[in-house]
């Protein structure tokens, strides 16, 4: 496959499996993805809690290693090396950002910051002054001396952040970033996210449940259990996704329906496909097979958000107005 120069990390036909001994089994948790992200890009993915959000990121990242399927990063392929190797790739170039802030508990923040240019070899004077520097621009220098269990979830993360900054990463990827923020830190973070891609063209991958932080970036691809379904354009508002949806067709031939789609079609069933042209499929129901699904195993729309937990009560939108989640069939 031909990649372009500038795509910074580029993913073929990512797999997951988590193996377990368990009753439940195996939990199949990407199946098949392809993403491609050029430099200077900010990507958002959006997606239901269990959709396999976090599990891409760290395949992505290389923090783990997929079941099946490739990463590259910078044109290195990420997926064949091993250790020291990988280590010095993706210290050069990215930088992560947790859900929980990952802080090492021992060291109190200013040390946390600086520890990746210690990595890198670079004197702990030079390194301190740095991290100094990123806690004053996050609001949290004062804090510098303390301990990450004397800091709160919100200074934790903003910690974090300067951590994640202190190398100049040229991609970032984070993980619900601003879910431990209060919104006015969260603005103040999403604003500094937004002049490092468009002054420094730093590119992002940003798991996200919140539409601000979707709407900063370029495109939002959305995730359903293992599989892109869809994606969206420049400042998507994810509390209606289905505006701006662009479904997505992956290499094996598979279309996965976000559930307000299945449901306009009628739902599950049976179809033929009378006509084939390019671009177009019609489909069109067998009726007089129709499977009945008896009440045991019939749909209904989920009435919480199972992301945010937002009760939909008696309403019957597709989207949750909160997150933007696409809403379940149970
Ligand atoms: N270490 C693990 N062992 C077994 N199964 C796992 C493990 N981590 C995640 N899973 C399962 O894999 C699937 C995807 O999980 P993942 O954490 O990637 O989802 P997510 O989209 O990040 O969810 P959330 O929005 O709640 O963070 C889920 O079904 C989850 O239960
Ligand atoms: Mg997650």
């Amino acid at each position: 496959m031909v990649i372009d120069d500038d795509v910074i990390l580029n993913a073929d036909g990512l797999f997951h499996i988590y193996e377990s001994k368990a009753e439940d089994g195996n939990v199949v948790a990407l199946r098949g993805i392809h993403v491609s992200i050029k430099e200077g890009e900010a990507v958002a993915v959006v997606g239901p809690s269990g959709s396999g959000k976090s599990t891409l990121l760290k395949c992505l990242g290389g923090l783990m290693k997929p079941s099946a399927g490739n990463v590259s990063l910078s044109g290195k392929r990420m997926t064949r090396l091993t250790g020291q190797e990988l280590v010095n790739l993706r210290q050069k170039t990215i930088s992560f950002i947790f859900q929980d802030s990952n802080l090492l508990p021992h060291m109190n923040a200013l040390d946390n910051v600086a520890q990746p240019l210690r990595h890198q070899g670079i004197l702990p004077k030079v390194a301190r002054l740095k991290a100094q520097n990123l806690l004053n621009k996050l609001g949290v220098g004062e804090r510098s001396k303390g301990l990450p269990e004397q800091l709160s979830g919100g200074e934790q993360q903003r910690v974090a952040i300067a951590r994640a900054l202190i190398t100049d990463p040229k991609l970032i990827l984070a993980d619900e970033p601003t879910g431990a923020l209060d919104p006015i830190t969260s603005r103040e973070v999403l604003e500094l996210f937004s002049s490092l891609n468009e002054e420094f063209g730093v590119a992002f991958l940003l798991v996200t449940h919140n539409r601000e932080v979707a709407s900063f970036c370029g495109r939002s691809l959305e995730l359903r259990e293992g599989r892109f379904i869809a994606q969206h354009g420049t400042n998507v508002d994810i509390s209606d996704l289905s505006e701006t949806r662009e479904l997505l067709i992956d290499d094996s031939g598979t279309v996965t329906l976000p559930p307000d789609v299945l449901l306009k079609i009628g739902g599950p069933g049976r179809f033929e496909i009378p006509v084939n042209e390019k671009d177009l499929i019609h489909l069109e129901r067998v009726e007089e097979d129709k499977v009945e699904l008896n009440s045991s195993t019939k749909l209904v729309l989920s009435s919480t958000c199972p992301a945010c937990l937002h009760d939909y009560s008696d309403s019957m939108i597709q989207l949750c107005p909160k997150c933007g989640s696409t809403r379940p069939m149970i």
